[in-house]
């Protein structure tokens, strides 16, 4: 591992062609979302087991909802940061084939990026669990908690709790888009999640150069990270594709 700068990173980007990013929580940060672990985590206040399990939301969904209700309220009144806006920039540059997130805000899509692969599902969609029909937010009265389908069924946000499976189709894109890529910028996760976390490996066992953006070292720096930057992803971001572009 070593300790890279914006400047290194404009001139890594200049020689891919095939770069991939994985994000998680900290890129949205500066959106004003907080991240789950941490000091502010949404995790020190919500026992994700209690409030994130599957088994929790089935057997009680009133009680889950009042934490969704909460991280509903933080999503609808973000925006997408510099960080998010950067790599959209990357993307239309032809340098990012696309990125892998474990967000659920839908930023990425909003800062204008077109290939995001939503590993974890999208919280401003919902879904049956009954019928599976996805239900148009617009038609839902979020002041009556839980949420019920015209079926009967019980309705959740369109986000992988703890017990579920990763989409079958994200987690095949995501691997597909981790082992081709020839540069991974991971950014703003600690990398404590599973399967997610194993994506940086399997980038690097493909021959892909891994660069990490945080504020702090994770599970990942020692062990599979080749350049390291430390802070702030919009700043850092912003600064290298300014550069690249210049
Ligand atoms: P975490 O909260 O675990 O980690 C956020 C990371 O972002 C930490 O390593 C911070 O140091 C870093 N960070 C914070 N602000 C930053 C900034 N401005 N710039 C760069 N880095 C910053 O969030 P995730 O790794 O995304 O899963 O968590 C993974 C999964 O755990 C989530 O998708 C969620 C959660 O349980 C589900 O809900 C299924």
């Amino acid at each position: 591992m070593k300790n890279s700068n914006p400047a290194e990173l404009a001139e890594l980007l200049r020689r891919t062609q095939a770069a991939a990013a994985l994000t998680g929580a900290g890129i949205s940060v500066e959106s004003g979302i907080p991240s789950f672990r941490g000091a502010h985590g949404l995790w020190t206040r919500y026992n994700p087991m209690e409030y994130a399990h599957i088994d929790a939301f089935l057997s009680n969904p009133a009680k889950v909802w009042r934490m969704l209700l909460e991280l509903d309220a933080t999503i609808r009144q973000a925006r997408p940061n510099p960080a998010h806006y950067a790599l959209a920039e990357l993307e239309k540059m032809g340098k990012l084939k696309g990125i892998i997130t474990q967000n659920v805000d839908n930023l990425h899509q909003e800062a204008g990026s077109r290939n995001v692969i939503e590993f974890h599902g999208n919280a401003r969609r919902f879904v049956c669990l009954r019928c599976r029909r996805t239900i148009d937010p617009a038609t839902l009265d979020f002041s009556h908690v839980p949420l019920y389908c015209s079926c009967g069924g019980l309705i959740k946000p369109d986000i992988v709790f703890f017990g579920e499976e990763i989409p079958p189709a994200a987690n095949r894109a995501a691997f597909d888009l981790a082992e081709s890529c020839d540069l991974m910028l991971v950014i703003g996760t600690s990398a404590a999640v599973m399967p997610a976390n194993i994506l940086p490996k399997a980038a690097k066992n493909h021959g892909a150069i891994i660069v990490e953006i945080n504020l702090e070292p994770t599970e990942l720096t020692r062990r599979f990270t080749d350049y390291f930057l430390e802070g702030s992803a919009g700043q850092i971001l912003t600064e290298a594709v300014a550069l690249l572009a210049s």
